[in-house]
């Protein structure tokens, strides 16, 4: 494993886009953190820490379908919100923007519901594997193209309590 980011570095710029989302919805009332599970957990325990706005936190599940529904990204829903997103402010958090397909589903399934904003706040951004180009409202860092784990995410269910970001490479 090749450490990309560490513990420090998360730390930091997790803190920034506290600030930055705290200064962007100051005043302007109900907003709603969505995490995606499970990879985004980490990443939203940290970050709604550093708000200093009223939110709500909830969680939508999803799953992948196998094969080519998988290719194009048509995912299911596993778990729902618990709140109505009906005329409230939502900012959806996600681990990793990778081909886009997964975000690209789940912003037009939100939107379907009449929220009064959405928005998207990613922790990773993978540009070069993009299939859908969905502009990405925040960010924590830009990486090439690796597969990368930690800080939520996961190789088949491991390693998302590393509290570095690391790329995966194959055993010679
Ligand atoms: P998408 O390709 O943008 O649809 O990515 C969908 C999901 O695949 C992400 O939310 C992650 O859960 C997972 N994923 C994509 N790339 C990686 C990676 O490099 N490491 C771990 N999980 C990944």
């Amino acid at each position: 494993m090749e450490i990309l980011l560490t513990r420090e570095q998360i730390k930091a710029r997790v803190k920034e886009l506290g600030e930055k989302i705290s200064a962007d919805y100051s005043g302007k009332g109900d907003l709603v953190l969505v995490a995606v599970l499970r990879g985004s957990v980490y990443f939203a325990v940290d970050l709604s820490r550093c708000l200093e706005i009223p939110f709500v936190l909830d969680f939508i599940g999803i799953s992948s379908y196998a094969g080519a529904a998988s290719s194009r990204g048509i995912v299911r829903i596993t778990k729902d919100l618990e709140s109505s997103i009906v005329q409230r402010h939502v900012l959806l958090l996600e681990d990793i923007v990778d081909t886009g397909l997964t975000l690209n589903y789940l912003m037009q399934n939100l939107r379907t519901r009449n929220p009064a904003s959405l928005r998207v706040c990613a922790f990773l951004d993978m540009p070069a594997r993009r299939i859908v180009n969905i502009p990405l409202d925040y960010c924590g860092f830009s990486l090439p193209d690796f597969y990368v784990v930690g800080y939520g995410l996961d190789h088949q269910e491991r390693y998302r309590n590393l509290e570095v970001v690391a790329a995966l490479k194959e055993m010679p």
